[in-house]
């Protein structure tokens, strides 16, 4: 057999050691696969002595990841640390020293994925990422090799399974948005801080990498327009299902007829029959529209050490097989550094649906009623309803769904609203696009 690919592995808490566990289960038909050994060589982590669900030789282990990156011996990195910092410094010593590197960091690349991709081009070696964005689901190579012959119009996706557990969990189980959140806490599949999850960061940066590779332009993750889910009550979710929607997560990016790219992140009401409303609990899912080919259709697991385990596994046969002083293929995804897209609430809806909360005054439809109008903002619908809350008893709630309308003439009227001496106090409008 040729070579073995020496492999060093910088993390081995929960995904690092799922890795492992899915080599070792699949050693034989990988190796034949690449036709090379894999040889997981180091192994770093902050933490050495806590016992792992898998059998490694002590003697790889060691604190100082420093010293995997630069190991001569070591072909190519593999970085499960996560976050910003150190992963970037040990990406970028990796580089530098001219080894391959696979990286599950959706945050690092959504800061710093142009230049890093640009050093390895310099350095003649692969950055590979395809456990970043989606989970399991092959999407990256899917841009970057099988949809090269097509422009890309709009990808519009769930990005977080958390997230998309927490919305599923919570309609399918009756449960409250903190019960579920722990549930998928537990199960493994949340950021170590569920902030970045429910506050959308973690879709952010996932739906920047994406709109990066796709249209060409400089995506970084404080480029995206972003809303968390924080918001959302089981009684929005059960309300959008009666009307026929789903609420999720959705994550968009969309270039539009003046070349103009809209990037967000935010929930909205996805009507029943739209692929993404049928993608649930810790799923992933991704609807990409191109030309020639139409829209594709992606799903699969979003979250955890399986799905990650499964990328990062691809991304090293690949390395493998790359042939010893071939020349490297330039990526056909370039990424210009400085071409931006809009800072904006996303490409135009559907129509929206807004839930004000108010305190019974029977004047309170009239009043959203006029402050809509009066913004230009046409109303298909309004209704009111008393809701019953877990703990606070029977709640008054209007529901609008509206028209097309441009949103900042919603978000005026809502500003209005929230005002209003109906308004009970810390309750804001709810304001979320609708998809049909
Ligand atoms: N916390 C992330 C998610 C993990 O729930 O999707 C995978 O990136």
């Amino acid at each position: 057999m040729a070579e073995p690919l020496r492999i060093g592995l910088l993390g081995f808490g929960n995904i690092g050691t799922g890795l492992i566990e899915s080599l070792e289960a699949n050693r034989a038909l990988l190796e034949a696969r690449c036709g090379r050994p894999l040889a997981v060589r180091r192994i770093a982590d902050i933490d050495i002595e806590t016992p792992r669900p898998v059998e490694v030789d002590r003697s790889i282990l060691t604190t100082d990841a420093r010293s995997v990156v630069r190991d001569p011996q070591i072909d190519v990195i593999v970085e499960l640390i996560g976050g910003i910092e150190p992963a970037r410094g040990f990406v970028e010593l990796a580089l530098r020293e001219g080894k391959h590197v696979v990286t599950a960091n959706k945050a690092l690349l959504a800061a710093h994925g142009p230049e890093l991709l640009a050093l390895a081009r310099d350095r003649h070696v692969r950055l590979f990422f395809e456990a970043a964005v989606g989970g399991g689901i092959p999407v990256i190579r899917t841009l970057e090799d099988c949809l090269n012959g097509n422009r890309i119009e709009r990808i519009e996706a769930i990005l977080n399974g958390t997230c998309n557990y927490i919305l599923t969990q919570m309609l399918e189980e009756d449960m409250s948005f903190e019960a579920a959140l722990a549930d998928a806490q537990r199960l493994g599949y949340a950021e170590p801080d569920p902030t970045a999850d429910i506050e959308s960061i973690d879709a952010a940066n996932k739906i920047a990498v994406l709109a990066s590779l796709a249209f060409g332009f400089d995506v970084r993750y404080e480029d995206v327009w972003r809303v968390g889910i924080t918001q959302l009550t089981l009684q929005d979710l059960r309300s959008a299902i009666t009307e026929g929607y789903v609420v999720k997560q959705r994550a968009v990016a969309e270039l539009d007829a003046e070349g103009r790219l809209w990037v967000c992140v935010r929930p909205a009401l996805l009507w029943r029959f739209h692929p993404l409303a049928s993608v649930s609990g810790v799923l992933n899912g991704l609807m990409i529209r191109a030309t020639p080919l139409g829209a594709l259709f992606l799903s699969g697991p979003g979250a955890g050490r399986a799905a990650t385990s499964s990328a990062v596994l691809s991304d090293l046969l690949a390395i493998a097989r790359l042939r010893p002083g071939a020349p490297l293929e330039p990526p056909f995804l370039d990424v210009p550094v400085g071409r931006k897209p809009l800072l904006s609430p996303g490409p135009e809806a559907d129509g929206y649906w807004l839930r004000i909360l108010t305190d019974g005054n029977t004047e309170a439809v009239a009043d959203i009623a006029d402050a809509l109008v009066s913004n230009r903002v046409a109303i298909e619908r309004i209704t009111e309803s008393l809701w019953e809350q877990d703990h606070s008893g029977a709640t008054h709630v209007v529901e609008v769904f509206t028209a097309q309308a441009a949103e900042e003439d919603i978000r005026r009227a809502a500003h209005i609203l929230d005002d209003a001496d109906w308004s009970p106090p810390e309750s804001t409008p709810l304001v979320l696009p609708r998809v049909d």
